[in-house]
This record gives C-alpha cells, sequence and structure tokens, in this order.
C-alpha cells in the first residue's frame, strides 16, 4: 500500500519506518526542514532501539521523506496524521491537527482516486468526526464517505521500546466512519499476522487510546499513594506491593506452580511520578475533557495531584540532609529508561527544586543531556562520565532506572564519607548503602 504519513516525531518516523520495513511505500511529511534534511541523509533524528537500522535499510527505496504535503497526498492512497496533540492551558490543542488536515482536505480537492485520512495522532473523543471531518470537506469540497474516508488509528507503542512495539503489537485498533475506510485500514495492518484487530467507530478508537494511557497512570499515582502513606507509617512499601503482587488475580499461578509476572505490575511500583509526553498530558486532557461534558473525573484529577507532589518526595529529604552549597548528583534525565525523550520527566521537576534550596546540581544520564540542557539551562552541571559526575557528592539522586545504574552500590563502595542516595525508583535495597532514603521506605528507618 502507497501511504503518507504527517509528522515524522516519534510516532510519525517510528510508524513510518516500521510500515516501510514490512513492506508499505512511506513518505513521511514534516514542516520541520531540518529535520526532513536529516532523514533523507540517513541520519535518524531521535534515538529509539533499532529505527536508525531499520530506516537504513529502507530508506531510498520504499521510505523517503518530504516537505512537500500536497505532493505526498497524491501520491498515496491513505495518509495517517501524527502531528503533536499537546495540552493547551485548558485543553488539548489541536491546532497541528487542524492545521494537517486543511493542508490534507486542500489535496484531496485535487485527487480524483479515493484516499483514506485517518488520525494516529492521540485526541480526545468527537476529534475525528467532529473536527477533522469537517475540515477535511471544507477544504476539499468533497463528501465524507462516498468521495474519501476518515478514520483513527490510537497508537500504543511506548518510547524506548518503539520499534519493538510497533512491530509485535498486541493490539490494533482501527476506528472508522465506515466499512470501505476500515477495509483500508485494515489492508495497512495486514501485514502483521497474528494481531488482534479491533473494528470500532472513530470515537471508541478515541476514548480507548485514553483511558488504557489514564489506567496506567492512575495505577502509578495509586502506587505512590500507598507508597508516601507506608513511609510515613513505618512499614516498606516495596514489601507492601509484593504481598499484593502475589495475588493470582494479578500475578497468575501457572499448573506447575510458577508466577506470570505481568508488566502491568511495573506500574503498581513506588517511584516519583510519571513523565513523558504522554501519560501526563493524556490525563489532563481527558480530565479537562471530562470537565467539559460536564463528567466529573476525580480519580484522574488526583492521579494528576498526587503525579505533581511525588518529585518533592525525593527533594525534601535531601535537602533536609544537606548543608546549602552540598554537591548532589541526579542519575537520569529521561522520563524512563531507553529514551533521550525528557518531556515531562520528574528530573525537570527535582533539579530546580535542589537549585532553589541552594544546593549544586551535577547531572547524569547515558543519553538525554543534550535534551536536558535545554530544558535546564545553565545552572547545572552535565557530566556523561558516570564516575565523574558521583566524584565528591554529598547526596546522589536516582530518578531515571537506567540498567547503568545498577552498579551504584559497587561504585559507592569505599567511598568516604558516604553520600546520602535517594532512591526515587526502590532500584536498590536500603543495606546496599551507608546512608539511604527512598520513595516508600519507612522514613524511621532512614539514617540521619
Ligand atoms: N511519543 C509517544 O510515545 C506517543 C505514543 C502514542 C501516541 N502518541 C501521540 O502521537 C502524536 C505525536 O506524538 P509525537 O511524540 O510523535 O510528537 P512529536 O512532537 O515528537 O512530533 C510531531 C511532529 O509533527 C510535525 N508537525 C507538526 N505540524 C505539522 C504539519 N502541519 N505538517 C507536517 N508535520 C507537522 C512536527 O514538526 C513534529 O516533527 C501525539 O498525539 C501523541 O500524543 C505519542
Amino acid at each position: 500500500m502507497k501511504l503518507s504519513v504527517i509528522g515524522t516525531g516519534y510516532v510519525g518516523l517510528v510508524s513510518g519506518v516500521c510500515l516501510a520495513h514490512v513492506g508499505h511505500d512511506v513518505v513521511c511529511v514534516d514542516i520541520d526542514e531540518a529535520k526532513v534534511a536529516r532523514i533523507n541523509r540517513g541520519d535518524c533524528p531521535i534515538h529509539e532501539d533499532g529505527l536508525a537500522e531499520l530506516m537504513e535499510g529502507v530508506l531510498g527505496n520504499r521510505f523517503r521523506a518530504t516537505t512537500d504535503l500536497a505532493e505526498a497526498v497524491a501520491s498515496t492512497e491513505l495518509t495517517l496524521v501524527a502531528v503533536g496533540t499537546p495540552f493547551g492551558e485548558e485543553r488539548i490543542d489541536l491546532g497541528q491537527i487542524e492545521a494537517a488536515a486543511a493542508a490534507v482536505g486542500a489535496e484531496l480537492a485535487k485527487k480524483n482516486s479515493y484516499h483514506v485520512v485517518a488520525v494516529k495522532s492521540t485526541v480526545v473523543p468527537g476529534t475525528t468526526e467532529d473536527v477533522v471531518l469537517p475540515i477535511l470537506e471544507k477544504e476539499s469540497g468533497k463528501t465524507a464517505g462516498p468521495d474519501f474516508g476518515v478514520g483513527m488509528n490510537p497508537e500504543f507503542l511506548r518510547e524506548g521500546v518503539a520499534v519493538a512495539d510497533f512491530l509485535n503489537p498486541d493490539r490494533i485498533v482501527i476506528g472508522g466512519i465506515d466499512e470501505r475506510t476500515l477495509d483500508m485500514m485494515n489492508g495497512l495492518y495486514s501485514l502483521f499476522p497474528n494481531t488482534d484487530v479491533m473494528r470500532t467507530t472513530p470515537r471508541t478508537a478515541e476514548m480507548i487510546k485514553y483511558t488504557a494511557n489514564s489506567l496506567l497512570a492512575t495505577l502509578i499515582s495509586f502506587s505512590n499513594e500507598i507508597a508516601n502513606m507506608s513511609a510515613v507509617v513505618g512499614v516498606d512499601s516495596t514489601d507492601v506491593m509484593r504481598g499484593v503482587h502475589l495475588d493470582h488475580r494479578f500475578s497468575p499461578i501457572l499448573a506447575d506452580g510458577t508466577r506470570v509476572r505481568p508488566a502491568s505490575l511495573t506500574y503498581l511500583e513506588a517511584g516519583c511520578g510519571f513523565g513523558g509526553s504522554c501519560f501526563p498530558k493524556d490525563v489532563k486532557a481527558l480530565a479537562a475533557y471530562a470537565r467539559s461534558v460536564g463528567v466529573p473525573a476525580p480519580i484522574l484529577e488526583g492521579a494528576l495531584q498526587i503525579n505533581e507532589d511525588q518529585p518533592a518526595k525525593l527533594v525534601e529529604p535531601v535537602v533536609g540532609a544537606l548543608a546549602p552549597g552540598s554537591k548532589v548528583t541526579v542519575l537520569g534525565a529521561a522520563f524512563k529508561p531507553d529514551t533521550d525523550d525528557v518531556r515531562e520527566s520528574p528530573t525537570l521537576r527535582i533539579v530546580p527544586a535542589l537549585l532553589a534550596a541552594g544546593l549544586k546540581v551535577t547531572l547524569h544520564d547515558p543519553i538525554a543531556l543534550e535534551n536536558a540542557a535545554a530544558e535546564l539551562g545553565a545552572d547545572v552541571i552535565y557530566e556523561d562520565d558516570i564516575d565523574l559526575a558521583l566524584l565528591g557528592a554529598d547526596a546522589v539522586v536516582l530518578v531515571t532506572k537506567w540498567g547503568t545504574y545498577q552498579d551504584l552500590p559497587q561504585k559507592l563502595a569505599g567511598v568516604d564519607p558516604q553520600p546520602l542516595v535517594a532512591d526515587g525508583r526502590r532500584m536498590f535495597g536500603a543495606d546496599q548503602f551507608a546512608r539511604y532514603v527512598g520513595i516508600g521506605y519507612p522514613q524511621s528507618a532512614a539514617p540521619a
């Protein structure tokens, strides 16, 4: 199938490259000329495991990038819209979606053949049918249904493992205004055998995506609420959660007696909060949407509030233990391991709070320092050598659970005086360090 993808961010580029890899002809479109030029010379603009290699394999034969949206739409049968949908002041900002829809609609006016436009961006229920479809009709002078198809195809990939997720989907949800649209969208994914494809309406597809992200974000905030409570009560939330996870409904017991530990349990662990380009904005957007239609959403509001407050739970014991001017080494800028994305990372809240308390901050991350520096500015020392970053630290604050931090206990062994380790992901045992505080770790047990 010949398809165009509008927007070459994490979703657009990964989708475009992977769909070309499985055999489609793909042209990716972006308004960012520099990004398009980088892609066309084989320089992958984002860090995702395996993406650069896959892109190299398809570039110039089944895959290319352009800034010419009209030509891209004209030369393809289906367009995926994967532009950004940030959360504005009070609601989701559909500016990029509207601009893309208007440009695609203008090109549809000139096309003689049937074309499907599918929204891949995360948008609140009703956006595809009530915002995108009318723009396409207005700009094209044509009628959705008989003249062109309109659909919604949410993306569930996770940053860091985006290529693996895209190539091995656990589900594909396609929402369409009619069967013809759905059949075309289904054709896009026919090259992914053995995957559950759910055919539904655009509105349901939109709601599925928000519900999925809101559920996971709510599990995280629930765990953090329990963790904060446990720390004060004097119990270790890791023990509490281990006991909860042993419920066979969370970790089923197989016939041979072994336990299955589903990935969902990683959302039921204590931490310093969720970040990234999706959870915070999607939960905010759904909560705002609920308000706009007069439906109370106290669970979503609560999940957001807990997440807002959570970075402070890591900062407070560090500030309390150190004299102004002390050196704090923060480990991890990316919002999670295996990505260079720092959007809404707890680090962006934790570092300014440490600086505001008069502490000197050195930040380490294996790959996200450049992105972090663009957000945090010159008041921070950025150090990509972990040993230099740790040198002379009075406290070490772990924010991102990078695998490379696993040997922190060995790195700190023998250091005198011992720094305070503040574990924002409960990556370590308290007994691995001389001085330890952690989210959900009993305050009474923490050494002064
Ligand atoms: N990042 C994720 O992990 C993820 C996962 C699932 C869904 N989503 C959703 O997918 C959408 C895209 O997310 P992202 O992280 O890829 O965004 P992004 O900000 O990384 O990329 C968006 C791209 O669209 C381009 N763009 C904007 N307007 C354009 C236009 N009119 N024409 C052509 N290009 C245009 C921008 O230049 C940018 O390169 C969002 O709705 C997001 O919520 C993201």
